[in-house]
């Protein structure tokens, strides 16, 4: 039988690709594969243990608050606390940003940004969650770390992730250098390489959208969806559609079948739904890494100027000719028509 290697293993090796380097980063990423396996063991058992349902508390963004939310959230944040490898956690639970200022991170160089739980409202119904994280560099050289040291733009990620608990559960995330996915294997409580540099096809027969915004939703995309609804035989169309509500799932069956998902500006979400720092920045960086392409229908995610920790941000995200084609579909339509369209002041077809 062939032995895996284990998330720490691969990750001390690749540290031994940067000489120069202290290990740092690589004692973040077991931090975070330590929280990892806190939460999996957590919704391993929900329904059995008290973890199901609403804390009775809502976040910054006005959303109610699952007692997993909150649970996932407190873990992530105290095993990067006791690691002390970083300075700043920001979190999509938490308004503000959180600085971790214990003797053990007093020279922590790194800033962690984190949806803790990706698709809540699959909680209670034993449908895949996940969890997202994104890793800086801090740019301050001295004195306290600042919210300037967290609004970088996502081109500037040092590293990034996402864990999916379903079926199995699994961790996949890079460092810029490609991207590796390790299935945990419960019988030894390890994450394992199962998924060496993994790369998305260029093309894909799946599209990823909650249609029952069809209506909210701006011309360019009801375009894309039509054509990925008509027959086509030299294309293989009409596609297949999946949406499961939670990001992390619907974008990691895309990374490995082909794929897009899509998250547009809609009338009653004219900035978007999902949250840049933590949930459009990392995703972008794995699926770009992984081949594929990611932009907000008209600028790469990547890019973006990012004002605010908890801003929103429209995505198109997955193989790279089918963003291609949807971003063409997108350009019939300026921004800014769009936008007076969402206000009303014209009558978009
Ligand atoms: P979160 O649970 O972190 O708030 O994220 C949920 C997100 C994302 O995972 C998912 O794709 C999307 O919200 C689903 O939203 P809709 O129910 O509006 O489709
Ligand atoms: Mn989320
Ligand atoms: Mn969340």
């Amino acid at each position: 039988m062939k032995i895996a290697k284990t998330l720490g293993q691969f990750i001390l090796e690749k540290q031994a690709d940067f000489p120069y380097a202290k290990g740092e980063l690589s004692r973040l990423l077991r931090d975070i594969g330590i929280a990892a396996k806190i939460v999996n063991r957590e919704v391993n058992k929900a329904g059995l243990a008290d973890i199901l349902g609403e804390a009775g508390t809502t976040n910054i963004q006005g959303e109610g608050q699952k007692k997993l939310d909150v649970y996932a959230n407190e873990q992530f944040i105290s095993a990067l606390k006791h690691g002390g490898e970083c300075c700043i956690v920001a979190s999509e639970e938490n308004d503000e940003f959180i600085p971790i200022e214990s003797e053990v991170s007093k020279d922590a160089k790194y800033i962690v940004a984190m949806d803790p739980l990706d698709g809540s409202s699959n909680i209670d119904v034993n449908v895949a969650v996940g969890t997202i994280f994104s890793i800086y560099h801090r740019t301050s050289t001295h004195g306290k770390a600042t919210m300037d040291d967290v609004l970088q733009r996502g081109t500037e990620q040092v590293a990034a992730g996402y864990v999916i608990y379903d079926s199995s559960t699994m961790l996949v995330y890079t460092t810029g250098k490609g991207v590796n996915g390790f299935t945990l294997d419960p019988s030894i409580g390890e994450f394992c390489l199962s998924h060496p540099d993994m790369k998305i096809p260029k093309d894909g027969l799946i599209y990823s959208i909650n249609e029952g915004y069809y209506s909210h939703f701006p011309d360019g995309v009801k375009k894309y969806i039509k054509y990925c609804q008509v027959e086509d035989a030299k294309t293989s169309r009409p596609y297949t559609s999946r949406y499961i509500g939670s990001m992390v799932a619907d974008v990691h069956r895309n990374l490995i079948k082909g794929g897009i998902f899509i998250y547009p500006v809609t009338a009653s979400a004219p900035s978007g739904k999902l949250r840049l720092v933590y949930e459009c920045n990392p995703m972008a960086f794995i699926i770009e890494q992984a081949g594929g392409k990611a932009t907000n229908g008209y600028e790469r995610i990547l890019e973006l100027e990012v004002n605010e920790l908890h801003q929103r941000s429209a995505i198109f995200i997955g193989s790279e000719n089918m963003v291609h084609k949807a971003e063409e579909m997108m350009s019939f339509f300026s921004p800014q028509l769009l936008k007076r369209s969402f206000e009303g002041v014209v009558e978009l077809q």
